[in-house]
């Protein structure tokens, strides 16, 4: 499974990057307004950091302003997905850069009809918002389960990205699914490491290591 850090935040992507564990990045508006930062310069210091896909999402909502977004964006750096909408609109435009060699995330699914859609507009990755349909007291995992199944049925090479993600439970499920990449948001990242039976067992080693007196090298 890929990780990727769902945030804009140049100094947390830093750190994660540091440890070798990302494979991209995701981006909205949403992130970008809480970083505070003009999109180009922040997506463009995000790409130089990260080797993965950046996402980068238009904010128009017909396709030839999209495109022309899409323009805007893809000239940042080699390693930009376009990100796009959910609709009609967002479908074409993904049909559209895909067929001209472009990455694009279709974002904003909630359905798995939206993400069979997005697979024969041949998106390179579908972003199922799992966090959202929990908030409504339905089990968001069931769409990756069946999005899944749908992609598997018809061979389909888009990648389930499964978004929205909030807890360390929700990145298990959706590996044990086999959702090809999580977008993970940084505190959530970290806390994939973390299990008191490690610190504990950690703090035992090392007590009785000094009670050897001896030293490694
Ligand atoms: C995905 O690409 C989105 O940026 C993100 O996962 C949305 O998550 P949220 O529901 O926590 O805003």
């Amino acid at each position: 499974m890929k990780f990727f850090v769902d945030t804009a935040d140049v100094k947390e992507i830093s750190e994660l990057n540091a440890l070798g564990l990302l494979d991209g990045v995701t981006t909205n508006p949403s992130l970008i307004m809480k970083a505070g930062r003009d999109i180009i310069e922040v997506t463009k210091e995000i790409c130089d950091i990260v080797d993965g896909p950046v996402s980068a999402e238009v904010t128009a909502t017909e396709y030839d302003a999209m495109m022309k977004e899409a323009a805007v964006l893809s000239k940042i750096a080699d390693n930009i997905c376009i990100k796009v909408p959910l609709t009609f609109d967002g479908l074409k435009a993904c049909k559209a850069l895909t067929s001209d060699g472009r990455k694009v995330n279709v974002t904003l699914c909630f359905a798995a009809n939206q993400a069979l859609l997005a697979a024969k507009a041949g998106a390179t990755f579908i972003s199922p918002f799992i966090g959202r349909i929990d908030d409504m007291g339905i089990d968001g995992m069931e769409l990756i389960s069946e999005i899944r199944t749908i992609y598997d049925n018809y061979d389909f090479k888009t990648e389930i990205l499964a978004a929205s993600i909030r807890t360390v439970n929700h990145v298990k499920q959706a590996a044990l699914i086999g959702a090809d990449v999580a977008t993970v948001p940084p505190a959530t990242l970290r806390a994939l490491v973390k299990h008191p039976l490690t610190d504990k067992g950690l703090d035992a080693f090392l007590a009785d290591w000094a009670k050897t007196g001896q030293k490694i090298g």
